[in-house]
């Protein structure tokens, strides 16, 4: 739970794409628990549902719709339901994605695309059908979950680097396109979050030792979500948080692989 007050979305609905599973789930439950009504959409049917009834026992309305992100008509029937079943839209969280470590030499050329379907297109498809289907005219927010790899290269994560980096620049095209029509977009990078299905695959295949300072909770990333979707955020928009405990910053520290 965070230090928020409960109320502070009372009123609102969140969409979280990949919202059945780690970090996503974590959001959509830090959303609902300060009253916002959640839809999440991933591809597995049977996590969605296992989550909208944990959410449900825990008092937060939920809907569970299945998509694929890199399909525009999906998304659009997604946000489409949302809109039916809780009468609007107003946040949007961007956190589906897909991983797997590998050196360009052992990936296809189909496996850096389908990164980058996920990724990068899925965030793209998403805010696209959620700006025309509701935000258009009536304001919200989008976060999009990224990674902090703006200033590094980082080995074996050719797909996601390229991706992420392009959520980033597609996060503040949106921010200065839409800033007069009431809608802020904002980004939040996390670095090694525990307990996550990403930092098992990254650390299952690439050597690398973490200092404890450097691992965060996947609540350290839904608060900083809350915080910028609430209203004491109302005048940010094109930023990046990185939650990472300045680990990528820090030459030093940074775990070598
Ligand atoms: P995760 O639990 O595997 O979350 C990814 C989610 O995306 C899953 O729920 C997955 O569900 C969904 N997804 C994948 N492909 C999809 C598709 N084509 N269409 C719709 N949904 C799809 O992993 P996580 O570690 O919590 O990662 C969450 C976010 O944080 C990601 O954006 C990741 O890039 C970012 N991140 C995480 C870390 C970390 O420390 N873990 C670090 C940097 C960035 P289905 O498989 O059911 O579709
Ligand atoms: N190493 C190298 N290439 C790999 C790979 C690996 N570990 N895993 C998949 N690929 C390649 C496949 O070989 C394929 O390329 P090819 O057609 O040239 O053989 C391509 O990637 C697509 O694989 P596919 O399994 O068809 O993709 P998908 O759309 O079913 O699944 C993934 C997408 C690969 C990203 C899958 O791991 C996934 O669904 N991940 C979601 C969960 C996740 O990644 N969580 C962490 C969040 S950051």
């Amino acid at each position: 739970m965070s230090d928020f007050k409960e109320d502070i979305l009372k009123g609102r609905v969140a969409l979280v794409t990949g919202g059945a599973t780690g970090i996503g789930k974590e959001i959509a439950r830090t959303l609902g628990k300060h009253g916002a009504r959640i839809v999440i959409t991933s591809r597995k049917q049977e996590n969605l549902e296992a989550a909208r009834k944990e959410f449900q026992e825990q008092g937060i309305e939920c809907l569970a719709v299945p998509s694929d992100v890199r399909n525009a008509e999906a998304v659009e029937a997604v946000i489409a339901s949302a809109i039916t079943e809780f009468g609007g839209l107003n946040i949007i969280v961007n956190c589906a994605a897909g991983m797997f470590p590998a050196p360009i030499e052992r990936m296809s050329y189909n496996g850096f695309k389908t990164v980058v379907d996920i990724d990068l297109l899925g965030t793209y498809n998403v805010t696209k059908a959620a700006y025309t289907a509701y935000l258009k005219e009536h304001g919200g927010c989008i976060v999009n979950i990224t990674a902090p790899f703006e200033h590094w290269g980082v080995s074996s994560m050719a797909h996601v680097a390229a991706a992420k980096n392009g959520i980033e620049s597609l996060t503040r095209t949106c921010a200065v396109e839409w800033a007069p029509l009431g809608i802020r977009v904002n980004s939040v990078a996390p670095g090694f979050i525990s307990d996550t299905e990403g930092v098992k695959r990254f650390t299952d295949s690439v050597e690398v030792e973490v200092d404890k300072s450097l691992k965060g909770t996947r609540q350290d990333m839904a608060n900083a979500v809350l915080f910028l979707v609430s209203d004491s955020a109302s005048f940010i928009s094109g930023v990046c948080i990185r939650v990472d405990g300045a680990a990528t910053i820090d030459l030093l520290r940074m775990p070598v692989v």
